[in-house]
């Protein structure tokens, strides 16, 4: 069993706190990805767990057992970095097969182990090459196919597709979830990409200046974000944020141009904080379609600025109370810059963020 278990874990260097009190529980086979922005932690909290930083409190568990003093090469766990690390005067079956060397194997072992890690990576035909011959997605998965033979307790990946084209990372990424699939291992894995996090994970985790904003499900941190920062990190495009006033009495919201937005929001604790932020995502804003908005939703007239057609999906940018919003809708509906468009807003599925604590109410 490889679960990983991290208490309480701190990570100093010198007077700089670059990981604080991170308390994180990732179960065998899980797939959990930590993400954040540049700077958050990220790649120092994947180090510390394959033990190529020393930790400053704290411990670490893999599979029940505190590796707090175990030497790297002792925690059975494979890293594969973003810069793929190859050895460029090595061959593809060389470099795949060198962790193996090193621990000297049979030859004939190693030989069947590489094969099968190259067939599962789809690479066969590249055993012979060097890296330099070789695109960066190949080189990719002969990085990967390095940490696979090694047949580890975890796989540990420090953003490894940051470096192919959007096509390629795509056919990667689905590569990793399928290869998670198969292998059925923990694997925690790293990136600063939203959509890379939700698409792959059975848990997200949200890094945030060195300490874990909040970690779930993909679809628990889309749907019920506890941080302004959560709600606008996850999502894509963003969730919209307008600066909104609560009515004393909880009766109405109203906008910077004053105008009122919706009623009734005395469900809210009192005494409720009066300088909110209501956020949005794009994809609860819809063209009015019947006569009347449904019960839940506020409909607004508003006016076209900027039209973004993705395919299937646009987006459109209005503004509305002198906030930029913007709505996501059928290609077909999207209408043309400077033209009215009459929307409706799900305010149901909406979050109220309080703007002094940056917490969703
Ligand atoms: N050896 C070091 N000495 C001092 N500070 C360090 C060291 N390594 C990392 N840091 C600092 O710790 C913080 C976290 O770094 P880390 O590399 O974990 O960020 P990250 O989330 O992986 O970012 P990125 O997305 O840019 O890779 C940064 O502010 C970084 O400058
Ligand atoms: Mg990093």
């Amino acid at each position: 069993m490889a679960e990983v278990t991290i208490r309480g874990l701190e990570k100093r260097y010198g007077a700089y706190q670059a990981l604080r009190d991170i308390d994180l529980s990732i179960r065998d086979g899980e797939l959990a990805v930590l993400v954040g922005p540049s700077g958050c932690g990220k790649s120092t909290l994947l180090r510390t767990i394959a033990g190529l930083e020393d930790i400053s409190g704290g411990t670490i568990a893999i599979g029940g057992e505190v590796v707090n003093n175990v030497r790297p090469r002792d925690r059975d766990v494979a890293m594969v970095f973003q810069d793929y690390a190859l050895y460029p005067h090595m061959s593809v079956s060389r470099n795949i097969g060198f962790g193996l060397r090193a621990r000297k194997l049979p030859k004939h072992i190693i030989k069947a182990k590489v094969l099968s890690a190259a067939a599962t990576l789809g690479i066969e035909p590249l055993l012979d090459r060097y890296p330099r011959q070789l695109s960066g997605g190949q080189r990719q998965r002969v990085a990967i196919g390095r940490a696979i033979v090694r047949d580890p307790q975890i796989f540990l990946f420090d953003e490894p597709l940051s470096n192919l084209d959007a096509q390629l990372r795509d056919e990667m990424r689905s590569e990793i979830k399928r290869l998670h699939q198969e292998l059925g291992v923990t694997m925690i894995y790293v990136t600063h990409d939203q959509i890379e996090a939700m698409t792959l994970a059975d848990r997200i985790v949200v890094l945030k200046d060195g300490q874990i904003e909040q970690q779930g499900s993909p679809l628990d941190l889309y749907e019920r974000p506890q941080t302004r920062f959560v709600a606008g990190f996850i999502g894509s495009p963003q969730m919209n944020f307008v600066p909104v006033e609560l009515a004393e009495d909880g009766s109405e919201l109203r906008l910077g141009d004053r105008s009122v937005l919706a009623a009734d929001f005395r469900r809210l604790a009192s005494p409720a904080p009066r300088r909110l932020t209501l956020g949005f995502r794009p994809s609860h804003v819809a063209p009015a379609r019947s006569e009347d908005a449904r019960k839940g939703h506020v409909r607004r007239v508003v006016r076209i600025d900027l039209v973004q057609p993705t395919g299937a999906r646009s987006f459109v940018t209005f503004q509305l109370g002198n906030s930029p919003v913007t709505a996501e809708v059928g290609a077909h509906e999207a209408g043309q810059v400077g033209e009215d468009m009459a929307v409706d807003i799900d305010l149901s599925r909406a979050v109220l963020i309080d703007d002094a604590t940056g917490r969703v109410l």
